[in-house]
């Protein structure tokens, strides 16, 4: 219901049956125009649109002032009619205006003009950007997102549970905020990187199938899609494989989509990691747009040119019709673009009516340029782009480049959701023990056709680990866990986690299992990003009310702020000087 006390419609309400009503709106006063010596017409604005109201030129409002207008609607006279506004085909006459506020003049222009304005001010005044119609979307876009999720865990019997704030550490990766404790100066608290520990622990305490819409604290460098604090739909389930978890957390994001967009998306498809890497060269693949990573690597088996010759992957791509799109300064920034990747060279091909055209198609035989134009299905005006190397480097370039010239902007439709199961147990090494790194957490199952495999070539290991994908965004990520002590040791141990090591850091959470761990997976899903898509946003910060600055500042309420002596002092600490 729109209707309160003090008013009887809302801003954004009106149409033509309508007319003939005395109606009373309230809201804040937007553009003001002069008609003539005696009148004005004033827009009033709330939520959900604006109202033009024809007052008396001497009556005293102005931009945002907060008002109450009371008038009879009625047809626009013949010409004025706005096709471009919802109410646009009335007006509010014979208005009574009562001033509820005054206002200063706002430091920017409570419309679409102030997408332009430095982002700094709109922060350090978010009360008044959230007044415009974009935020105002967008923040019921979120409300729309949360109250599908709730509903989608709520009917799949899932069970609401908070998990504390305060908490030991948390092995998501990510730095951590700490809180120093008063009672015991010299130890601190973190705030939790995401309820991890506290979902699996209450799998052992029989709760079966939890979930909370879960705020997350991780102090990292801040992206578009990256905040210190974001919001998560964490669930964790019993007695399920991965199917069961891929389903359950399906359904809420469908609804999500589908409550936002008014569209079911079409059912999530699912790709192995290892698919992912050799089609789109990524392990978040943007499936909006083709231009695939195409294998060129047994066309060279014999081949004369140097860069190629025996090369353990050969990869490329085709960039439809953009070969004369490409200069000879764009095609060396492409090649400074792989390199910075970790190529060793980029080989670009004009494919032309007469044959190839490229600095390098003298050394490739009459065959290997038939093999390229064939498996590349290229077609003259085409741009190929072609990168010899390690399997994982050229997918990995080359997913990079597909990325930065085929990927359409975030609003671009349609979704296009994609699971992507199979994930390396491990990811990378650690620089410093030179020991492998968790793809996902170190309580992520290894698929059981690789477990034998652990030590002898550990980097090959997969896991039951995986990542829910939109339009080339990582939405979510989650596993079924180990709940076996011995397999726990066993990934330790590749991780070169000694038991005294585990004991002290995870005990808490590993001597629990001991009394009956139930087999359970779960996943986290990263709602901001969800939203943002849903809304076509291309940062989260234009979807969260009061986000951080990228430098993690929030200039409307000075934070972070110089610790207070006092308080410092009954932490038990002292500020060092900053060392950079
Ligand atoms: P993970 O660390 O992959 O998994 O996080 C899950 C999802 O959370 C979102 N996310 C973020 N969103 C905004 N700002 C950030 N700084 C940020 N960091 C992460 C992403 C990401 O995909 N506990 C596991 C899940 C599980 O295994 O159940 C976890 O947190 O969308
Ligand atoms: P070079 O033999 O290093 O002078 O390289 C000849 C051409 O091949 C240059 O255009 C390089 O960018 C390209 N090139 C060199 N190495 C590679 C590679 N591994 N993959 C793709 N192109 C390469």
């Amino acid at each position: 219901m729109s209707s309160t006390s003090m008013r009887t419609h809302q801003c954004g309400e009106l149409r033509v049956e309508h007319i003939g009503q005395t109606v009373a709106l309230a809201g804040w006063v937007g553009r003001r125009r002069e008609h003539g010596e005696r009148l004005a017409f004033v827009d009033i604005r709330d939520h959900t649109g604006i109202t033009q109201c024809v007052v008396d030129n001497d009556v005293d409002v102005r931009s945002e002032y907060v008002v109450r207008i009371t008038g009879v609607v009625r047809a626009r006279p013949e010409g004025t009619v706005n096709p471009g506004l919802p109410t646009g085909e009335v007006e509010v006459g014979e208005c009574a205006v009562e001033v509820l506020r005054t206002a200063v003049a706002p430091p920017f222009p409570i419309d679409a003009r102030a997408d332009d304005v430095d982002e700094n001010l709109r922060l350090q005044h978010r009360y008044l950007d959230l007044r415009r119609e974009r935020m105002q979307k967008n923040l019921r876009i979120r409300a729309a997102v949360n109250a599908a999720t709730r509903k989608a865990m709520e009917r799949q019997d899932f069970v609401e549970v908070e998990t504390p704030m305060l908490v030991p550490s948390t092995p998501e990766g990510a730095r951590e905020f700490l809180v120093p404790s008063r009672k015991e100066p010299g130890s601190f608290y973190a705030l939790p990187q995401s309820p991890q520990l506290f979902k699996q622990l209450l799998m052992v305490g029989g709760v079966d199938r939890y979930y909370q819409i879960a705020r997350c604290l991780r102090d990292e460098d801040l992206r578009a899609d990256r905040q210190y604090e974001f919001m998560q739909l964490d669930m964790e389930m019993s007695f399920v494989n991965q199917d069961d978890v891929l389903d359950a957390v399906g359904e809420a994001v469908l609804d999500s989509a589908e409550a936002v967009s008014g569209e079911r998306p079409l059912p999530i498809e699912r790709i192995t990691w290892h698919d992912a890497m050799n089609r789109f060269g990524i392990d978040k693949p943007d499936l909006r747009f083709g231009m695939e990573l195409v294998d060129l690597t047994d066309a060279f088996g014999s081949t004369e040119f140097k860069a190629f010759a025996g090369a353990v992957s050969i990869k490329g791509i085709r960039v439809a019709g953009k070969a004369a799109d490409f200069g000879r300064n764009q095609l060396d920034k492409l090649t400074d673009k792989a390199k910075s990747i970790g190529a060793k060279g980029l080989v670009w091909i004009k494919v032309t009516a007469e044959g190839l055209d490229s600095p390098v198609a003298k050394f490739l035989s009459e065959s290997e340029q038939a093999e390229i134009t064939s498996r590349l299905e290229a077609q003259a005006g085409d741009l190929l782009l072609i990168v010899a190397d390690e399997w994982m480097t050229a997918c990995e370039v080359l997913g990079t480049l597909r990325n930065d010239l085929g990927r359409p902007p975030v609003h671009e439709g349609p979704l296009r959701f994609v699971w992507v199961v199979e994930f390396p147990l491990f990811i990378g090494v650690d620089k410093e023990s030179g020991r492998p790194k968790p793809g996902h957490h170190p309580f992520t199952t290894p698929h059981p056709d690789d477990v034998d495999k652990m030590i002898s070539d550990p980097m090959s290991v997969r896991s039951i680990a995986y990542d829910l994908v939109l339009n080339g965004w990582e939405l979510g990520s989650g596993s079924i866990r180990i709940h076996e002590p011995e397999l726990q040791k066993k990934v330790f141990a590749v991780l070169g986690i000694t038991d005294e090591q585990a004991d002290r850091k995870f005990g808490f959470f590993l001597n629990p299992f001991k009394y009956g761990a139930p087999p359970h997976g779960g996943f986290g899903l990263g709602l901001d990003r969800l939203v943002a898509i849903l809304a076509g946003e291309e940062n989260i910060r234009e979807v969260i009310a009061f986000p951080k600055t990228q430098s993690g500042a929030d200039p409307m309420t000075n934070s972070p702020v110089e610790g207070d002596p006092k308080q410092l002092a009954e932490l038990g600490l002292r500020v060092l000087p900053r060392v950079d």
